[in-house]
């Protein structure tokens, strides 16, 4: 047992020491410490292989809930999915593609990256795919950053960005909100000789701000141009026209900032997997080079294909989620006598806080119990809200309903 830990101790240290020492010392240390490794490994066979550091530090991702603890059906109000599901069309293109399931899919993604670069205005080989924009976060910390790097992004933020940071064995650097939101100056305050990367989602997630396209142009204008900004808009479709952050058109001119949008908001293809970016031709060289072969399935890419086409459903998913977020925020603004309080949104959710004497646990078991899970988010610094996505209108009717009887209004 005690050589066991000895020996665990000792490869991890042998292995990081293989990583960073010089070349001559390397190659010397490397015979010792693996015939001494053999040696102790020899002498007991409960000697396991020893995760990099910096992997156990990573608190593992938890998705959103989709029943109640004692397995009940409940509505999904806690993974800012659509509430309307996917559109038809993408749906019959899903199904049409199971006839050419025997073969790889295109790895370059041709006809996908075309219709995106023809809807934004953009260069389709400036365009990377990824199984998901999450893939791509990982992506681009992998291409840019290491250990003694550091990353950088605000406290509330996507809950993927301390693993990509760490996951690649660079330091993560969590700076302030300013009152939920995304402050610009705290960024630009932490910046060091070590930062590679700046992740801001925007709007972000959990919190639901906005940070306008003047803040953007701030942000990226005080930064180091070595560093690398990256803009998540995974909720950006859920925005007015007049509020473009104007990510892209960094994206078009800077030789620093990586814009990652998704088909799994809006357009109602979480379960796809399909994600893209864009950036300068030399990011997405670079990144291209760690990319896996094939990002996502045949079907995956007809349905967003056909996805990006279904205007009407875009239009009606938009303008039923302003609808009922503005109306869940003036629903909320009348319960603020009990302690609550909704951080001004502009995505399909909305971060609802618990200052009074409910808390927003008894919230969210009351809300279960009454039959919606929504997001209460103890684990990323936030014991004292819950993230509420937009459901339906028989959704939303009934959970305001229930969320006044629980705070007892
Ligand atoms: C801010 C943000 N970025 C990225 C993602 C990842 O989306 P996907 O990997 O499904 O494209 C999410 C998903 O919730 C998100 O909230």
């Amino acid at each position: 047992m005690v050589l066991a830990g000895a020996a665990q101790r000792l490869g991890r240290h042998a292995g990081n020491w293989l990583t960073i020492g010089p070349e001559p010392m390397r190659a010397g240390l490397c015979q010792s410490a693996r015939a001494s490794l053999k040696a102790l490994a020899m002498t007991d066979e409960r000697l396991a292989p020893a995760p990099k550091d910096w992997i156990m530090a990573i608190a593992p991702y938890v998705p959103g809930k989709s029943t109640t603890d004692d397995g009940r059906a409940v509505a999904k109000m806690s993974a800012n999915e659509s509430p309307f599901g996917t559109p038809e069309a993408a749906r019959a293109a899903y199904r049409a593609a199971a006839d050419a399931l025997q073969a790889y899919p295109d790895s370059a993604a041709v006809k996908l990256r075309d219709a995106l670069a023809a809807r934004h205005g953009l260069d389709p080989a400036r365009i990377i795919y990824g199984t998901g924009s999450d893939e791509l976060l990982h992506l681009v910390a992998g291409t840019f950053a290491g250990p003694g790097d550091e990353i950088i992004f605000p406290r509330f933020s996507f809950s993927v960005y301390p693993i990509a940071t760490r996951r690649v064995g660079a330091t993560p650097v969590v700076v302030a909100d300013s009152d939920y939101a995304t402050d610009v100056d705290a960024i630009l305050a932490a910046v060091t000789d070590r930062t590679r990367m700046v992740y801001i989602a925007n709007p972000n997630n959990p919190t639901g701000t906005f940070s306008a396209r003047a803040e953007i142009a701030r942000l990226h204008a005080g930064l180091p141009r070595d560093v690398l900004l990256v803009i998540d808009q995974a909720y950006s479709e859920y925005l007015d026209p007049a509020d473009d952050d104007g990510g892209l058109d960094l994206a078009r001119s800077a030789p620093n900032v990586l814009v990652t949008r998704t088909f799994s908001k809006i357009f109602g293809l979480a379960s796809a997997r399909v994600g893209w970016g864009y950036a300068s031709a030399e990011i997405i060289d670079a990144m291209h080079r760690i990319r896996a072969p094939f990002s996502f399935g045949i079907g995956s890419e007809q349905a967003a294909l056909a996805a990006l086409g279904a205007h009407d459903f875009i239009a009606h998913s938009n303008a039923h989620n302003k609808v009922w977020r503005e109306r869940l925020e003036a629903e909320v603004a009348t319960l603020a006598n009990k302690g609550l309080r909704a951080v001004p949104s502009k995505a399909n959710f909305s971060l609802i806080l618990f200052e009074g004497e409910v808390s927003a646990e008894t919230a969210y078991q009351g809300l279960m119990d009454a039959g919606y899970i929504v997001r209460w988010l103890p684990g990323q610094e936030l014991p004292h809200a819950l993230r509420i996505s937009i459901g339906t209108e028989e959704q939303m009717t009934g959970l305001i309903a229930a969320l006044r009887r629980i705070v007892g209004a």
